[in-house]
């Protein structure tokens, strides 16, 4: 069986330690698209890991992972965050695969990444992980996947530092290389998650261009991005925050307005909280209103079966509780989403009030057992996207989290 799961909002919602639950029941873990762009957060027994590529399921012991053809891989990056895991007392030799038909992040694309966003008149804020330029050459038949480091003409047009770099990673590389598509064919009976990286909202194309990441990070990019094709996927679930957050720059309707005394403070509270400050880059993150037009959206271009709701108790505290249904652009009410950055940067939200339900979530390991009023508000979410709250997370740790309806089932 197959199951993908993304993010159903702009990255951060919560997939990694999501992924990480869920992989308790897959035998194999691919991650489909991205590279050290992302930043996965797993909390087991206390202990913090923060993942960039390598698929969370890594933090099993008997799970196989691989790297897919959607990705651009840093082999400099990957190797540090091998070393860390191994540090960590995670034996990851003999399960850790990349395809052979994954792309290469070269040194200078970091800095190229860095200058083209610092020179452009509407930056976009990347992490400057070289992921556009690599995304870039890729497009551009330019690039170098896994598969041409044993290609000598190709290996040919690379010398200096480019080569030197090329060389000390090769043989390790060449070691962790797979056919992909022959190993999900191999794996047909078995259950695979896949992983998706960044959020719908960032995907290249349906995502709010050009303030977008550059790898395919909607449920489709399962197929592009490892070896199967759309026939092959059971179910697609998506995992969005109780609220919004976003990364670097762009559009985002519902983000709270830091000159407004009250959603300062409601910003300050949910930023501390929820934890918002970047695993890739340390940076602190816009904050808004949970999104309903935006998550709708997201639901209907990714076919989702199902939604993972995350963070649901930082509203543990709150008497009041605010979610955006629609918006007010130029005097007029839009429920979709519009593809406009200047529509959207005129959006203002059109919010529904919720009664917050003022109990700790931490211990509750059952939908029942739940407040009315957060069961109240889980309700409009899935009337409002058409999409079933399958999976909600109440907290950090692997086991706080409860599931409604199970994917693999
Ligand atoms: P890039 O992927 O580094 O090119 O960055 C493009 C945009 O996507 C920037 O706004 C980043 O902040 C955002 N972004 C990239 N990866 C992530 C992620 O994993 N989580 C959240 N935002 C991301």
């Amino acid at each position: 069986m197959n199951v993908v799961i993304i993010g159903a909002q702009w990255g951060d919602e919560g997939k990694g330690k999501i992924v990480d639950y869920l992989a308790e029941d897959a035998k194999y873990v691919v991650r489909y698209s991205g590279g050290p762009n992302a930043g996965h957060t797993i909390v087991v027994d206390g202990k913090q890991f923060a993942l960039h590529q390598v698929p969370s399921g890594i933090l099993y012991k008997d799970k196989t992972v691989f790297l897919g053809s959607g990705m651009v891989i840093d082999p400099e990056a990957l190797f540090d965050e091998l070393k860390m895991l191994k540090d960590n007392g995670i034996d990851w030799e003999g399960r850790v695969f990349i395809s052979d038909r994954a792309q290469l992040i070269l040194p200078k694309y970091r800095t190229m990444d860095k200058e083209r966003d610092a020179q452009r008149k509407r930056p976009i804020g990347t992490t400057g992980r070289g992921m556009g330029i690599a995304y870039a050459e890729k497009a551009h038949r330019d690039g170098v996947r896994l598969a041409d480091l044993d290609w000598a003409e190709k290996m040919a047009e690379f010398d200096g530092e480019d080569l030197e770099y090329i060389n000390r990673y090769k043989d390790q590389l060449l070691s962790m290389r797979v056919d992909l598509v022959a190993k999900m064919h191999e794996f047909k009976k078995d259950n695979i998650l896949f992983e998706g990286a960044q959020g719908a909202m960032l995907d290249i194309d349906s995502g709010t261009y050009p303030y977008v990441s550059s790898g395919t990070s909607c449920a489709a990019g399962a197929c592009t991005g490892s070896g199967i094709g759309p026939h092959e996927i059971d179910r697609i679930l998506g995992v969005f925050k109780a609220y919004q957050t976003r990364v670097g720059n762009g559009p985002m309707p519902t983000e709270f307005n830091e000159a407004d005394e009250s959603e300062s403070e409601l910003c300050r509270y949910v930023r501390d909280t929820g934890r918002e400050y970047g695993v890739t880059t340390g940076r602190a993150r816009r904050c808004g209103y949970l999104d309903l037009v935006a998550l709708r959206y997201a639901c209907r271009f990714n076919s989702m079966d199902g939604l993972v709701l995350t963070h649901l108790d930082i509203y543990d505290t709150m008497d009041q509780i605010e979610a955006c249904v629609a918006y007010e652009i130029d005097g007029k009410i839009v429920t979709d989403f519009p593809s406009n950055v200047d529509m959207l940067n005129k959006a203002k939200p059109v919010l529904e009030k919720f009664d917050g339900w003022k109990t700790s979530l931490k211990e509750i390991k059952k939908y029942s057992k739940l407040p009315k009023n957060a069961r109240k508000y889980i309700e409009f979410i899935e009337a409002f996207t058409e999409t079933p709250v399958s999976i909600v997370s109440v907290g950090y740790e692997r086991n706080e989290t409860f599931i409604r309806k199970n994917p693999w089932k």
